[in-house]
């Protein structure tokens, strides 16, 4: 590895060394920056928690849904590598099928779009054929899972108190192991391929933010 990039990637501001734990740390930083999120302001306000929010916000969630299906397909279909695999296999397992239980569970079937919550998910989508495993397990579980353990906080308590949708149960069991997958091949890894990863770790909570806004923004839309 070249010494001169390593030494460039040292944090300027206190020589820190960069490791799993500056990700960790700077992890609970983005998430709880995540909970100041317009959705999460709506839901803990009882804006989205009527019958009519709440079908318009599950159909245009059902958009992510799908796509985050797709993309946890796709991350699995294109691992080669044979330390990643078993990983995202059995992550795959406990995801499939997640889109179709959300489908079933809504009341009503209306089908929503939006151009630009297609972009932001597909973001997402694409990520899966560019970025390493390494960068995979940043984006997916420690952005997406680790979020997705904020979302179903809030989500429950606003659209679901009675807990009867298997798809929000399902998760909120789930998620918390989720967001804790392959850690441990994120250790010993080269300062560059940390400051990689803390560049990935930041566009990736970015996107989920705007994934969010913007599904927040659809629902209370008028019309
Ligand atoms: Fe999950």
């Amino acid at each position: 590895m070249n010494a001169n990039l390593d030494k460039k990637v040292l944090l300027e501001s206190d020589n820190d060394i960069l490791s799993l734990d500056t990700i960790l740390k700077k992890n609970e930083e983005y998430k709880n920056n995540f909970r100041k999120n317009l959705l999460f302001e709506l839901m803990r306000s009882g804006q989205l928690s009527s019958p009519e929010k709440k079908e318009k916000f599950l159909g245009y969630f059902q958009i992510w849904s799908t796509y985050f299906q797709r993309m946890m397909l796709l991350k699995t279909a294109l691992c080669e590598d044979p330390v990643f695999t078993p990983l995202f296999y059995q992550h795959l397992d406990e995801e499939y099928g997640h889109d179709k239980i959300l489908f079933q569970e809504r009341e009503t079937k209306n089908i929503y779009n939006d151009a630009i919550l297609e972009a932001i998910s597909n973001w997402f989508f694409s990520k899966m054929l560019s970025f390493s495993p390494y960068e995979q397990l940043v984006l997916v579980n420690l952005c997406l899972e680790v979020s997705s353990t904020i979302f179903h906080e809030y989500a429950i308590l606003a659209l679901d108190p009675d807990k009867k949708l298997s798809y929000f149960q399902l998760h909120e069991e789930l998620d918390v192991n989720h967001g804790k997958i392959g850690l441990f091949l994120l250790e010993n890894l080269t300062q560059s391929h940390y400051s990689r990863l803390l560049d990935i770790q930041n566009i990736s909570w970015d996107m989920s933010e705007a994934l969010m806004k913007r599904i927040a923004e659809l629902t209370m839309k008028i019309g």
